[in-house]
């Protein structure tokens, strides 16, 4: 343990993305918070988002519709309880962020409201047309910097939570990628607000960091995770051989840009909601298109003043990769992009386990439920990560834990007291593509029983040959490895169709027996 530099704060925040910011913020009002990430501040899925932040401001709107949009494409999985929340204390947390300083865009001096998939109303907020969690970031991180209350550490990867050997969360142990160092870092209250885990599919629009490294933390740590067989496929990412798969904002086609295939034709106008039903919906119909010849999206109709406007940085990007929307179709396909499952949390963020809170993507508190509504997900941070504070906040504080109070979990202790043992980056490497392309075969779009047992079993096979190491790179594999293990374990239990989550042995849809969440714990997870 003495290899170990201790430091202690009031709450400790991994995660630096629209929730674990906006909590560490709200928290700071009344305590000490040391904010931890991975890679740099801004760096997070949340800087990434191009549609918005959804919310029922409008006079035409409110929550009341917000709800019932959330309820219908979350296909009957939704809690309808903390969706009321979401959709009633998001307008006054946004009016919270403006008052942070974040700007955005406006029409004849009122606030633009965009659509979006599966919503009955233009309720979408967007900043720099395209680049709202560009701008949301940079609003948050510069007002943690601002703050004597908030420290923020960068290149910071956590390797396990910390425990008193009851349930009772202490901390994280954490690499510090800079020095190669361990560090321990104790706090009366712990808040992941890790984000997601596209990385774990070999398509994805997230960026890199986004590992499920939060979520593999807490399962190691014996927290539950839900509904972990709910991964979002966005129907349109930029398609071109050897390039990422850049998003392609659903608001693209909510200003009126049609999807059609290589005749040209719109094979989305005979379905309800056309180019705009629920993105489950307009993921498989272009997955399945695909299977005749590529799919397109045609922004032309939106007109060529209004996509400059709109989409900057969508027609920026696409020019770089030769592609020029203003004047031809651009070829998409589907990519993984938003997990609606994650670590089992109330309405207040706790978790199952003691003095551990999760917010943002990492958590499921049953606003998704089977399917995630477009951009709902950044006021999911907002909301639950200020949620978050306001309970810490009501909680006697008590005294900092100290490091004699740790009992380290199982992995943790290895790594403390025996060293690390090396995973080649190489091996890292090998191995992380293997489960990325095994999981966009078999636990993608479609699945079905062979193929979701077969994945499972490989990768929990491979789980336990996994070896604790000192590189991120093979931390990261780790991590993506046990994540992809629960989501193929998840989806190979759950035997019917709904949302994110489309079975081609039992395609019909809301199976009245499965209407709940499902509920996975390490000690549970076998195939
Ligand atoms: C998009 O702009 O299409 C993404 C927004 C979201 O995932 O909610």
């Amino acid at each position: 343990k003495s290899r170990v530099k201790v430091f202690d704060t009031d709450v400790l925040v991994l995660g630096s993305g629209i929730a674990g910011l906006y909590t560490a913020i709200k928290a700071s009002e009344q305590f000490q918070v040391t904010v931890l990430t991975k890679k740099t501040i801004a760096e997070s899925n949340t800087e990434h988002a191009q549609g918005g932040i959804a919310v029922a401001i409008d006079e035409a709107d409110s929550p009341t519709l917000h709800f019932e949009d959330t309820l219908l494409a979350g296909a009957g999985l939704c809690n309808p309880f903390s969706v009321r929340i979401l959709v009633e204390e998001g307008p006054v947390c946004v009016e919270e962020l403006i008052g942070m300083g974040a700007q955005f865009d406006y029409h004849n001096g009122e606030l633009a409201l965009t659509r979006e998939g599966a919503h009955s109303q233009r309720r979408i907020l967007h900043a720099l047309g395209d680049a709202t969690g560009w701008e949301v970031e940079r609003a948050l991180v510069a007002k943690v910097k601002a703050s004597p209350n908030v420290t923020t550490l960068e290149e910071r990867f956590v390797v396990d939570l910390l425990e008193n050997g009851q349930g009772h969360i202490l901390g994280a142990l954490v690499l510090n990628s800079e020095t190669g160092e361990l560090e321990g870092h104790l706090a009366n209250s712990v808040v992941l607000a890790t984000g997601g885990l596209g990385q774990v599919y070999c398509f994805t629009t997230n960026p890199s960091v986004a590992t499920g490294d939060g979520m593999a933390a807490a399962w190691r740590a014996g927290a539950d995770l839900m509904d972990m067989e709910f991964v979002q496929f966005h129907p349109t990412a930029l398609l071109i051989p050897d390039a990422p798969r850049f998003l392609i904002s659903e608001a693209v086609r909510g200003e009126g840009a049609h999807l059609v295939n290589s005749a040209g034709i719109r094979f989305m106008e005979d379905v309800p909601g056309k180019e705009l039903a629920p993105r489950d919906i307009v993921a498989r119909a272009i997955w399945q298109e695909m299977n005749h010849g590529p799919v397109y999206l045609d922004f032309r109709p939106i007109g060529q003043k209004r996509i400059l406007e709109r989409f900057p940085t969508i027609h920026r990007t696409c020019l770089d990769y030769g592609m020029d929307v203003l004047t031809m179709p651009l070829p998409v396909a589907p990519a993984a992009h938003y997990m609606m499952g994650g670590i089992a949390t109330n309405s207040y963020g706790e978790t199952s386990l003691s003095h551990l809170y999760a917010a943002g993507e990492c958590a499921c508190n049953g606003v998704h439920g089977a399917n995630r509504l477009a951009s709902n997900s950044l006021l999911d941070g907002l909301v639950f990560g200020a949620r978050i504070a306001d309970k810490i906040k009501c909680k006697s504080p008590g005294r900092r834990p100290s490091w004699e109070d740790v009992r380290s979990p199982e992995g943790s202790q290895s790594l403390t007291e025996t060293g690390f043992n090396e995973l080649k980056p190489l091996d890292a490497q090998n191995l992380r593509t293997r489960v990325q392309e095994l999981m966009w075969n078999k636990v993608g779009i479609l699945r079905n029983e062979t193929g979701l047992r077969e994945a499972a079993e490989s990768l929990m096979g491979w789980d336990r040959q996994v070896l604790p190491t000192r590189s991120v790179e093979g931390l990261e594999t780790a991590n993506i490895l046990t994540v992809g293990a629960v989501i193929a374990k998840a989806a190979l239990d759950r035997k019917e169709s709904r949302g994110g989550h489309f079975r081609s042995d039992y395609p019909s849809r809301f199976d009245e027996s499965w209407q709940k969440h499902s509920l996975q714990h390490k000690e549970d997870n076998n195939v």
